[in-house]
This record gives structure tokens, sequence and C-alpha cells, in this order.
């Protein structure tokens, strides 16, 4: 204690300033919190380096006091974890949950009432910690202050795309000097020249809103908590929790892959029993209406009909697909859909589809129909309608809605209390809490929901087992000749950014390149082609790298049958996995993954599978097996680019062959400019 009872009253006096440390389980994670000079702060070494110098924490408040200068530490109490936790469904069955603890208060040197603490979990591979403010009555938040002051700036590369924009998180990655980043999003990658690299992130984001990172002087990076339309940044009402700021460390860029930390400071599950929940294979009626085929809205090229469905059904049930995507099928289409917000209905067909008969068809042929809710950034017109939209759905046998928000910028309309209009960002408090609702409440309907236009994902599937999957980056869907397609670098840049944060609806698989959008002259040149880039061999590829409980084959049905044989690929991968190991990469150059299945239905928990995905840079990677189980013999199926592979003049070119390997051996892959490689290993009988 710090504090003297004086006649005068409490006062505070200016002790020595106290450092108080926690480590992590191994030690090379240190985390240090200081009160020197009155301020509260922190500061986060690696192996002896410091990553993350002395960097500031607290608020300013609108209506309250500001919470961060003359604060001195008046308590410390600390704690230690070491169990491991089963997900439900994941990238790995069972997850470590190691760390130290250490919660320190902080309190106003004039002012008692006036305290928060930061509680910090210090993991081997990296950090999290959050405020948890006490006090009564209204506050909104106007400045959340905590820094990342990033040591050796000079020395550090980022790659981000920008916080809070147009486009929302659909952003190609930039690649900059630390010193050039702006507002960023997260999760934010720094790599060093010495190897080290790092990833700040937040975990549980409930309730408030999603932080940006603002570069100030050097390599200090702030929190910007995206704004509500008010301007004010978070309301509260008495005692509050932030989400959780996390810091992944690692000497290599797979480190950062191979880290659970963010799903470890969320919550456990709070649904109890998700059987309802399953992952899976889809089709869609979905690629057809991006290149121009089909229409979601009536007319001639209307997609989504019921004859059309039952044959996506068909082709389903003949090839291992467990559901069938239908967008476009209710109405509110018409016109330009993007500004459609308030008239879409999520319970009325177009008269050329009928949901009883497509969804009975599903049933006898065992495929489920997907359901599809866009919003168009309509917040108060979906809520409205949200449970009738789901309980439609459920009587129908439906188990999981993907849900859209296109709208731009700060464009996600909402009526306050008042009846008032606002236009709010993806991430700010209210939309924040509107993704929340939805996915809690479309588990009293034993709903799974796959959001696309999503804010970014906290780990809260760990929470919410029904938040299947989101988008929340640039896809595949930016390939199909609106614009400029995703370049090379973008998956393996991916892989260490957004990959990060959680699964991925990126929606793999295009099997045809050669398509031309009907409403976009065709003036491509070499530099500039309208489709994706890619070999054939990378779409498959991206089913191992980009994990996502569900996954789709994204192209035309009739695409599939161009290419059996690589197609064969997509019907063995599995989508839940017992194990993954991040073998090989660098950020933005190339990733190589390796996943063990989980045991389910018909995929057997022996058999591992690899992908590897590159940027435009051929390059083969030398991988060794030690991830297979020592003594077990599998055949390893190779999918790989051959030597004749381009993505632009020859991207079907793929060599396919069988061997015999153990965990001894090393495989070397081809990958192609813009290429990949898939490999299943299945385990033969001893
Ligand atoms: C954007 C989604 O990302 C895309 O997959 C969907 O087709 C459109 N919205 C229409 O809902
Ligand atoms: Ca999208």
């Amino acid at each position: 204690m710090r504090y003297f009872t004086l006649a005068l009253g409490m006062v505070a006096i200016s002790a020595q300033a106290q450092d108080i440390s926690v480590k992590s389980p191994d030690g090379d994670v240190a985390l240090t919190f200081s009160d020197a000079n009155e301020l509260a702060e922190y500061k986060l070494q690696f192996k002896g380096q410091t990553l993350i110098d002395n960097s500031k924490l607290g608020f300013t408040f609108e209506h309250a006091k500001p919470m961060y200068r003359d604060f001195t530490v008046s308590e410390v109490s600390r704690d230690k974890h070491n169990a491991s936790w089963e997900q439900p469904w994941g990238e790995q069955r069972i997850i470590d949950n190691h760390y130290n603890e250490l919660a320190v208060k902080f309190t106003h040197m004039n002012d008692e009432q006036r305290t928060f603490v930061v509680r910090a979990r210090v993991f081997n591979d990296g950090i999290g910690f959050r405020y948890e403010v006490e006090g009564e009555g209204k506050r909104n938040i106007t400045r959340e202050l905590t820094q990342f002051n990033l040591s050796d700036p000079d020395n550090a590369t980022a790659y981000w795309i920008p916080g809070q924009g147009r486009e929302r998180y659909e952003y190609l990655y930039r690649e900059t000097p630390l010193q050039d980043v702006d507002l960023a999003h997260t999760p934010f990658t720094v790599t060093y020249e010495n190897g080290t690299h790092l990833a700040i992130h937040e975990a549980a984001l409930v309730d408030y809103a999603g932080m940006s990172l603002q570069r100030q002087e050097q390599g200090r990076m702030e929190a910007r908590l995206a704004p509500r339309a008010d301007g004010t940044l978070v309301h509260k009402d008495g005692r509050f929790t932030s989400p959780w700021r996390t810091v992944t460390v690692g000497e290599e860029a797979v480190d950062l892959i191979n880290s659970y930390i963010a799903l470890n400071l969320n919550e456990p599950n709070k649904l109890g029993s998700v059987d309802w929940v399953n992952p899976g294979k889809y089709i869609g009626i979905w690629w057809g209406m991006h290149i121009g085929k089909y229409s979601w809205g009536s007319g001639d090229k209307h997609g989504a009909t019921t004859e059309r469905v039952k044959e996506y059904m068909d082709f389903a049930a003949e090839y291992g697909f467990d559901g069938v995507l239908v967008e476009g099928w209710n109405q509110g289409w018409d016109g330009n859909w993007i500004e459609n917000s308030q008239i879409f209905s999520f319970t009325e067909s177009y008269p050329d589809f009928d949901l009883k008969a497509v969804t009975e068809y599903g049933e006898q042929k065992g495929v489920k129909l997907i359901g599809h809710h866009e919003t168009s950034g309509g917040i108060t017109n979906y809520e409205k309608q949200m449970e009738e939209g789901f309980r439609l759905y459920q009587e129908h046998g439906v188990e999981q809605i993907k849900t859209g928000y296109v709208a731009f910028g700060q464009n996600l309309k909402r009526r306050d209390d008042n009846g008032v209009m606002r236009y709010e960002f993806t991430d700010s408090q209210p939309v924040v809490n509107h993704f929340l609702k939805n996915v809690r409440t479309a588990a009293d309907y034993k709903l799974a929901i796959n959001t696309h236009e999503s804010v970014k994902d906290t780990g809260l599937r760990r929470t919410y087992p029904n938040w299947i999957s989101r988008e929340s980056a640039r896809g595949q869907e930016y390939n199909s000749g609106v614009g400029a397609p995703n370049p090379a670098s973008h998956i393996p840049t991916l892989s260490f950014t957004r990959m990060l944060a959680g699964p991925m609806d990126f929606t793999p698989g295009i099997f045809n390149f050669d398509y031309t959008r009907p409403d976009v002259p065709d003036n491509d040149t070499a530099d500039f082609v309208r489709r994706p880039k890619s070999t054939l061999t990378r779409q498959l590829a991206q089913y191992v790298v980009l994990y996502s409980p569900i996954q789709m084959a994204a192209d035309l049905p009739e695409n599939y049958l161009q290419h059996k044989k690589a197609f064969r690929f997509i019907q063995d991968v599995p989508t839940d996995w017992e194990r993954t190991e991040a073998l090989q990469g660098e950020v933005g150059d190339y990733v190589v993954i390796a996943r063990q299945a989980k045991q389910y239905r018909n995929y057997s928990g022996d058999d591992w599978y690899l992908g590897a995905i590159t940027n435009e840079e051929p390059r083969k990677v030398s991988v060794k097996l030690d991830f297979l189980t020592p003594g077990q013999r599998y055949e390893a199926q190779i999918y790989e680019d051959s030597a004749k592979t381009h993505w632009n003049d020859n991207p079907y070119a793929m060599n396919i062959e069988t061997k015999t390997v153990t965990a001894k051996d090393n495989l070397t892959l081809n990958l192609a400019a813009a290429g990949g490689a898939a490999v299943r290993f299945k385990a033969l009988d001893k």
C-alpha cells in the first residue's frame, strides 16, 4: 500500500516506482508493469530482447474523470493455469492452455474510487491483457490509450490492411516498413531482421469496439477503437471489462500460426452440447452470380430456381457434399441490391424458388440446404425479421446460414432507441453487439452462422461454437473478374495475418479459369488478367492451408467434371482436424501446413493432409515428414504443379502420383509461380 492518511485526508505519495513482472511458464516471455511517473505502463520482452518498450495504459471518458495520469500500483495478485480443453470442431482438437497470470490494480493517487485492474496472462508464445474497470454509472469511452511501443522500428516490416476503411476488411495486404504504417487493422503482423515475429490482435471482442492501431512516432502503435455514429467509442454502464489485447511472439513465421492464445483467452463454450453444429463441405448457387452467368435478382438469369437447386443437390449427393448454399432465393435483390438494406425479406421467396420442395428433395438425398441472409448492412431491418427468418429455416431442416453485410465503410444502418437512423462501422460497438446477438439467437434455433463482411474474429467460436466461420478478408470472390484478382502473395500473407484470427470462408476450388463476365470489357493485358492468379493445384492446396470447418467447392458443378482426378482431392479432404502443424513459410512468400484428420464420419483419424502455397516465385519445398506417426506407412497421394505449369498460360497442368512414405522420409514438392501442392497421406495397414 502506498497511501498515507494525513490530517488532510487520503493523500497519495509518490513512493518509489514499482516494477512488477510476470514470466511465461518457460521463462522466455516477460511482461513488466510499472507506475513510473505515475503512469500505468507495461513492457514486453522475449528471450531477453525488448519487443515492446514502455507503453501506456488507460482511458479517457465523456462525463467521467480520465484514468491514466497520477495512477500508482495499489495491489497485485498472481495465479497460474495449466490444463487443456477440447474443441467441438477445429484445426486442432485438444488445446493446451498454460500461462502465468498477474493482475495489477492501478489506483488514482488522490481518488481511491478511480481504479482499474490490468489482468495479464503470459504464455510461452505471447501475452494477453485486459482492463477490468471499476466504477458506477454511465461512461462513454472517448479514448483507450493502450500503446504498443514496438522497439527497433528501423528493422521492422509490417503486414497490414487499413483499419476502419471503405472496403471493411476486404483489402490487399501491404508490406511496408513499420514506420510507414498508418491506421492498421488487426491481426497486425511485424517481422524483424533477426527473425523475431509478432502479431498484435485482440480476443473476446464483446460489447466493445474493434481495435485498430494508429502509428504514432517511431514504432509506437496506439489503439484506435472504431467510433460509434455519435463519435464516442464505447458506451458503458458501471463496471466493465475490455477485450484482451494480445501479442503473439515467435522466432519464425510459423510460430504465429501454431499459437492458440486468442482461443485460450475466450470463455469456454456457453452453448452446451453442439452436436447440431456440423463441419462439412458444400457447393452453391453462388459463383454463377459472381461471374455474371446467373443473377441474385429475378428475371431470365435468376440463379436460385427450384430446378437448379435440385440439380445442385443431385451433384452434391453424388460427389459427397453435405450442403448446397442458395443465394438470391428471397425477395429484395432486384435493382442495386447493395442499396436494398431496407427492403430485404428473410422469409419471402421469389416465386420460382420453393423452399419446401428443395428441402424435402435434399432430405431424400441426404443433402442440406444452406441458408442465406444478405442484409446489405441493414442491421435494424434484419433484427426485426431475424427470428422469423431463423424459424422458417429451422422448420425446413436447415442447420447453417451464411449471412452478408455488404455496405461500405461506416455505412451499416441501425435505428437507435429514438428511431434515428445511425450509420455505423462493422467493428463499432453496436454492430459488434449485433453480430453476437445474431449468433446467440441462431443458437436458440440450432443454427450455425457463417458471417460474411463480419467483424474480425477474436476467438468467440470457443464460447459460441455455432459461429462456424466467417469471411472478413478478401476472398476468392475478388477473382471473379469485376476488378483486379488477388495477387499470388495474398494467401501466403493471409496465413500469417487474417488467418491468425480464426477460420475463413475463403471459398476455394475454382477449376475453370477461362471465363469472362458479360458485363466487363475484355481488355486484359499480360499484366492484368481477370481470373484467379492460380494453378489448379493451388486451388486444392487452399483446402488445407486456409482453415475453415466448412469449405466450399466454389465453382460450377460442371467444371469439376472436367478435372475429375484433381476433384478427388476435394472429395477426400476433411474439414475437421485432430492436429495442425504449420511447418514452413515466410510472410507473403509461401506457407506449408500439415493437418491430421479427425476421426469422424468416413474420415480416418490416421490420415494426414498437407497444403503448400507460394507467391509469384516458383519454388521447391523440401518437407520432413516427421509429423507422421513413427512406424506407420502411408500412401502419399501427391498433387503437384508440373515443371511446365504456369498460372498464366498453363494453369491446369498437374502431376498426380502416389508413393509409400514414413515419418523418416523427406518429400520435395514443386510449386509453380502462383502455384501450390496438396498431399493426402493415407495410412496403410501395418
Ligand atoms: C458478399 C459475400 O462475401 C458473397 O459471398 C456473397 O455472394 C455476396 N455478399 C452476396 O450476398
Ligand atoms: Ca465479401
